[in-house]
């Protein structure tokens, strides 16, 4: 009973390291994948239209470590420093828990050592603002190991603008005013008819 639990006790911390407690810091991380990003539009786009095709590879020059341990690689949009500034909501930190600079999860994927890229239509509710992608490789634990990212470290070349929608297309606001007056003319009917039906009705009750 009581190596029982020792045991749980033991396990649960284990389990606290391993996934929530264990914060990985950002600056621990090595640069290890090439990582680049680019549109046919160049480099303002649309959200929920235009597309941005992103490719990753391990650096094969990099002097230290390898990718053994990479099990999933997760790409995300972050937020340039230019969009956080005075939006505490979006900050930085080294503690890669609290870390608010990458909000907008692109993909996870199984790590492959080869060459490989994704390609993302922008979805519809990322706010206007400048980003560049982040990846990061991560182990069998879901742990941070390694990372890559569009930019320099300053975060200053090869930066997104993203457009959010802001009003509607001239063809949809058409097709909701059609549907619209479709709508209310279709009630009209409706009530027409039903009156009549009801007249009909009051006739032959009368006869
Ligand atoms: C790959 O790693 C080497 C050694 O750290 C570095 O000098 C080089 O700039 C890296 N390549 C890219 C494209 O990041
Ligand atoms: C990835 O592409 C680069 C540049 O085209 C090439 O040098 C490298 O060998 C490729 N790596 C793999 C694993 O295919």
């Amino acid at each position: 009973m009581e190596f029982c639990g020792g045991f749980l006790v033991g396990y649960l911390l284990f389990s606290c390291f391993a996934i929530t407690c264990y914060g990985v810091t950002f600056s621990s991380l090595q640069r290890t994948l090439i990582v680049s990003a680019s549109s046919p539009k160049g480099h303002v786009l649309k959200a929920g239209e235009d597309q941005l095709t992103i490719k990753w590879a391990f650096n094969q020059t990099f002097p230290f470590g390898t990718d053994s341990t990479y099990k999933t690689i997760k790409l995300n949009l972050c937020y340039a420093p230019i969009s956080q500034k005075d939006r505490s909501w979006r900050k930085s930190v080294d503690d890669l828990n609290k870390d608010k600079t990458c909000q907008h999860k692109i993909v996870a994927k199984p790590y492959t050592p080869s060459n490989n890229s994704f390609t993302w239509t922008i979805e519809t509710d990322v706010p206007t603002a400048t980003y560049f992608v982040r990846v990061y490789a991560l182990d069998e634990r879901e742990i941070q190991v390694g990372y890559g990212q569009n930019t320099d470290a300053t975060k200053v070349v090869d930066l997104f603008e993203i457009r959010a929608i802001s009003g509607r297309h001239v063809s949809l606001d058409i097709a909701s005013v059609c549907f619209s007056v479709f709508s209310v003319v279709s009630l009209a009917v409706f009530f027409y008819l039903e009156k009549r039906k009801g007249n009909v009705t009051d006739e032959n009750g009368k006869s």
